[in-house]
């Protein structure tokens, strides 16, 4: 049994990158082939052992309570058309935690999110899985972070390696490596410019957090564009105890922008079964 019980999915940004699609459905909605890419956040979640998740929401995102609820009507037409393996997915899905949610007031930062998810969490480390990120990987990304936090009992921030022009779009740390993937942290800073990145080792997306980051939320000032910053939370809690780094094992799919979400849903459209010859044949006679 782990130390690490409940899980917590920030889903409230606006998703202005995907305007007009988002403009009356959460980013987090958006489609790979034909799940939503929280679903996936969710199932990673489940498959690490935690069962105990808040999302937190904001206004305009009421299709995410939707999906995860049980829609007794449709599942009664899909019994009635002899629809099995649809019904027993529909059903996998309600039955698939206690999923519970709470409403971030006004869009002011992944920090100031976080802090609706104290009340809950209460005294316990927790995970903390970005509800736009998805992570490819053997052993699921939170169980790797959560079976280095049983063994440290420190917050460990799951890290990944990116391009050097791509650094402003991540939080950055520096750190000494302590053994294989794990490091010890130095500093952390939120989008620095490429000249400015300490390494490229960027904050994944993954993070198991122990509950002293509401404190340091709570003394956190604006930062990067007049938000209230998780990844500056992370560097005042660094002041009171360490806070660990571990290079995951995996392949990350960020779908807050056009161009990767594009990609992903062509890779995982293509390692599909049903349908994954067929995408292969057109992106063929397309790229001819
Ligand atoms: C957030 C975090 C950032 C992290 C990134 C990973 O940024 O603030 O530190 O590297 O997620 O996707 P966002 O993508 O919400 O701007």
């Amino acid at each position: 049994m782990s130390l690490v019980r409940k899980a917590v999915i920030p889903a409230a940004g606006f998703g202005t990158r995907f305007l007009p699609a988002t403009k009356s459905q959460p980013k987090e909605m958006l489609p790979i082939v034909d799940r939503p890419t929280i679903q996936f956040v969710v199932e990673e979640a489940i498959a690490s052992g935690l069962h105990d998740i808040l999302i937190i929401t904001s206004s305009e995102k009421r299709s995410i309570e939707d999906h995860f609820d049980k829609n007794a009507e449709l599942e009664r037409r899909l019994a009635k058309d002899g629809k099995d393996a649809e019904l027993a997915a529909l059903r996998r899905l309600s039955d698939l935690a206690n999923i519970h949610y709470i409403r971030q007031k006004e869009p002011l930062g992944l920090g100031d999110a976080l802090r609706y998810a104290r009340q809950h969490v209460e005294d316990e480390p927790f995970a903390l899985l970005l509800g736009d990120t998805i992570v490819q990987s053997h052993e699921p990304c939170t169980r790797q972070l959560m079976r280095v936090f049983d063994f440290q009992g420190r917050s460990i921030i799951g890290l990944e390696k990116v391009p050097h022009d791509k650094v402003d779009r991540y939080g950055i740390i520096s750190g000494k490596l302590i053994n294989g993937r794990l490091y010890l942290l130095d500093d952390l800073i939120e989008k620095p410019t490429p000249a400015k990145a300490p390494s490229d080792l960027a904050i994944g997306g993954r993070y198991i957090l122990t509950p002293r980051i509401f404190e340091s939320i709570e003394k956190t000032t604006p930062g990067k564009n007049g938000e209230i910053q998780l990844t500056d939370a992370i560097r005042l809690m660094k002041n009171k105890e360490p806070v660990y780094g571990y290079h995951f094992e995996g392949v990350r799919h960020d779908i807050g922008n056009r161009l990767d979400y594009v990609c992903t849903f062509i890779e995982f459209a293509l390692a599909r079964e049903d349908i994954g010859p067929a995408v292969r044949e057109h992106l063929k006679s397309l790229l001819k």
